[in-house]
């Protein structure tokens, strides 16, 4: 299966992501994991990237596009996989599936996780990623057991300011491609502002696999 994971900063993707990867056995693609890491490695791409991420606006479209379209095509994705986080231009989506139809294959679904902005800004700053394993924490709503707190790091762009960025970047250049997709009956709408066990039923139902 090929999904799409769109919503805004907070919206919860990464989270859903790290579920239904092990449930359904693809890979997920975060295209803001894979900055970061480029950004932590010092890579060309990386460098031209951070400066964009830090203030929360988009990286171009040129260099994203670039980087998970060949992601795509690895092995492991031969099965289906999980992208969160792109497209989120109407060009990296007619470019997504420009690189699809080379493969010979479709995008299945995408699910929009709708959440209202008021809420989106706690949960971002609240956020906590635990550097070792990755696991995302949010300090209030889920909070990291104890002991770990050496190991937990926050996002340069975790700053309230940067994330009302993000969030108009987001209803400026990603809500528009909602249209793309609800056009050709692929997009599911999921209420975002329940517990992610909740939000993770309600993408099965949406799959039809719940
Ligand atoms: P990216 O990493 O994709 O960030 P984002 O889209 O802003 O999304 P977030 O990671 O902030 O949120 P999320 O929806 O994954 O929420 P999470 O599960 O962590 O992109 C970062 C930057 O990279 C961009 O700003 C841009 O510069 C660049 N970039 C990336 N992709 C790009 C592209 N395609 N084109 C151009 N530039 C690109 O949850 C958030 C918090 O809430 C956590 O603490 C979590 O524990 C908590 N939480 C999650 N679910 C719930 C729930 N149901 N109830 C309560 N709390 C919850």
């Amino acid at each position: 299966m090929r999904m799409i994971l769109v919503g805004p900063p907070g919206a919860g993707k990464g989270t859903q992501a790290g579920i239904l990867r092990d449930k359904l056995e693809v890979p997920h693609i975060s295209s803001g994991d894979m900055l970061r890491a480029a950004v932590k490695a010092g890579t060309p791409l990386g460098k031209e990237a951070e400066a964009f991420m830090s203030a929360g606006d988009l990286v171009p479209d040129s260099t994203v596009i670039g980087l998970i379209c060949e992601r795509i095509r690895a092995d492991d994705c031969q099965r289906g996989f999980l992208l969160d986080g792109f497209p989120r231009t109407r060009p990296q989506a007619e470019a997504l599936d420009a690189a699809l139809a080379e493969l010979d294959v479709q995008v299945d679904a995408v699910l929009w996780i709708d959440v209202p902005d008021d809420i989106l800004v706690e949960r971002v700053i609240g956020r906590r990623m635990d550097k070792k394993t990755g696991r995302i924490y949010h300090m209030k709503y889920s909070p990291p057991p104890k002991g770990l707190t050496d190991r937990l790091v926050q996002r340069k762009d975790d700053t309230r300011e940067a994330c009302r960025f993000r969030l108009e970047k987001y209803h400026r250049e990603t809500r528009p491609i909602l249209p793309y997709y609800r056009e050709r009956k692929l997009l599911r709408r999921v209420d975002g502002n329940h517990s992610p066990a909740t939000v993770t039923a309600a993408i099965m139902t949406a799959l039809g696999l719940g």
